[in-house]
């Protein structure tokens, strides 16, 4: 079954006040025309860089200091980004293990500002992991 989508608010849709409390706002960005590829759709290399800025947001955080992403291990684009498309991410830590963080990332797409409507465009699974001063592996702060 889909996953529910965040219910739109008059004022301000897809605001953290509408999400389920296991998610966070971590992102929100509108693509350029630089960003689009030859289909006329967002490249999908622009999205995987702005996932796996969103997705660092709360590793970092909680790793308190330098980490490095070291997996990618699930990507789906689900629909395509248009010009125009205002984009939230949404991040969830999945798994804290001995130096690595987990996260799934969610994208949400509101677009047509004149008949709102909210789409879940990408989600993603990465893997990050806390690193020293010389780029090693840390164990992540308890
Ligand atoms: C990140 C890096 C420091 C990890 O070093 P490493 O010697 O490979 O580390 P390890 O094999 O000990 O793995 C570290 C953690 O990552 C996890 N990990 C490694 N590969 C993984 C994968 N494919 N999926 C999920 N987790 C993975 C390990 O399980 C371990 O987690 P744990 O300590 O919580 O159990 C090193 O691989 C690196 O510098 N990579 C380049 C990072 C980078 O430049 N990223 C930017 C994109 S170019």
């Amino acid at each position: 079954m889909p996953d529910p989508l965040p219910q739109p608010h008059p004022h301000s849709v897809l605001s953290p006040l509408t999400l389920p409390g296991d998610r966070e706002l971590v992102l929100r960005v509108m693509p350029l025309p630089a960003d689009v590829n030859a289909n006329g759709d967002i490249f999908g290399g622009w999205i995987m860089a702005q996932v796996d800025l969103a997705g660092a947001v709360l590793p970092s955080r909680i790793a308190k200091g330098r980490i490095a992403t070291v997996a990618v291990n699930q990507f789906i684009f689900k629909q395509p980004v248009s010009l125009g498309d205002l984009l939230s991410f949404y991040a969830r830590v999945t798994r804290i293990g001995n130096t690595s963080i987990s996260v799934h990332v969610e994208v949400y797409a509101e677009r047509n500002p004149a008949n709102l409507h909210v789409v879940k465009v990408t989600e993603a699974d990465l893997t990050y992991v806390a690193i020293d001063a010389q780029g090693q592996p840390r164990p992540v702060p308890r």
